[in-house]
């Protein structure tokens, strides 16, 4: 089996203050297969968004491994790190966070022109059969504030794939969306699924994870459980819920 990424003993400590320090993960091993789509789920606090940031190599743990397709992170340079995320990892998250002061065909482009990997009309092209596949090709020339919340979480979800990341991580990517929008996004991230990209998303709402395959959960730094739901199609969703909420009733936190 391959797999994308492999954590091991991850532990991270914050100082706060008078020689104290507060460990937020506390030993987490994860291993993540490529293809897969997986989501972490928890309480306000118990450590979701830290641990994204750090298996993505985004924060420097405090200790233990992680691996990104057999690369060691912590052997490297904050410039060799930034590169590889570049290259291979895309991000959204609860608030887009495009640029004000670019349109929205700008904001997509921009960290593939950065890049430059491929000439800007390769970039371009792909750029706008991205927005085309998510329906958003008519705002690409607006600002940020002239589009609804959709269209710019949409333009996020391009902007994160337009290097074609080899996974792609969500911190609450439908946090602030109406359920109709929530399906929406996640409808569009199956499809990324299916076509190949490694997702992992952290959400709260459990709609949401019973779309992925493989849920998590965490509490107090620690994953202290995991569910495998069946492959996703259209006719297991309510089943698919059923399995993932009574799951959640029957952990204990
Ligand atoms: N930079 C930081 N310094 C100190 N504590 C932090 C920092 N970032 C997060 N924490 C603490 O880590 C814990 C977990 O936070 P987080 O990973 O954001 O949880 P979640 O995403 O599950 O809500 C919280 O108690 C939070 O206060
Ligand atoms: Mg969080």
């Amino acid at each position: 089996m391959n797999n994308i990424i492999e954590a091991k003993k991850i532990i991270k400590e914050y100082n706060i203050g008078k020689g104290n320090v507060q460990q937020i993960l506390k030993g987490i091993d994860l291993s993540i297969q490529q293809g897969e789509f997986i989501s972490v789920m928890g309480a306000s606090g118990s450590g979701k968004s830290t641990l994204l940031h750090n298996i993505s190599g985004m924060d420097k743990l405090t200790s233990g491994t992680i691996k990104f397709s057999g690369k060691m992170l912590s052997n490297m340079s904050e410039e060799e790190l930034s590169k590889l995320r570049l290259k291979n990892m895309g991000f959204i998250f609860q608030q887009s966070n495009l640029l004000k002061n670019l349109n929205i065909f700008d904001n997509i482009i921009l960290s593939a022109y950065l890049s430059k990997e491929e000439s800007r009309h390769t970039i371009n092209e792909r750029a706008t059969r991205l927005m085309e596949k998510m329906n958003i090709l008519e705002i690409k020339d607006k600002d940020i504030t002239q589009v609804s919340g959709g269209q710019l979480q949409r333009a996020s979800i391009c902007r994160a794939l337009i290097n074609k990341p080899k996974i792609l991580f969500g911190d609450e990517p439908t946090g602030a969306l109406n359920s109709k929008l929530t399906n929406e996004v996640m409808d569009i991230l199956i499809d990324i699924n299916q076509l190949g990209t490694t997702i992992m998303l952290v959400t709260h709402d459990a709609k949401v994870a019973s779309k992925t395959e493989r849920v998590l959960f965490m509490s107090d730094g620690l994953i202290i459980g995991e569910i495998k739901l069946d492959k996703f199609n259209n006719n297991n969703l309510k089943e698919r819920e059923n399995k993932l909420i009574s799951w959640l009733s029957e952990l204990s936190f």
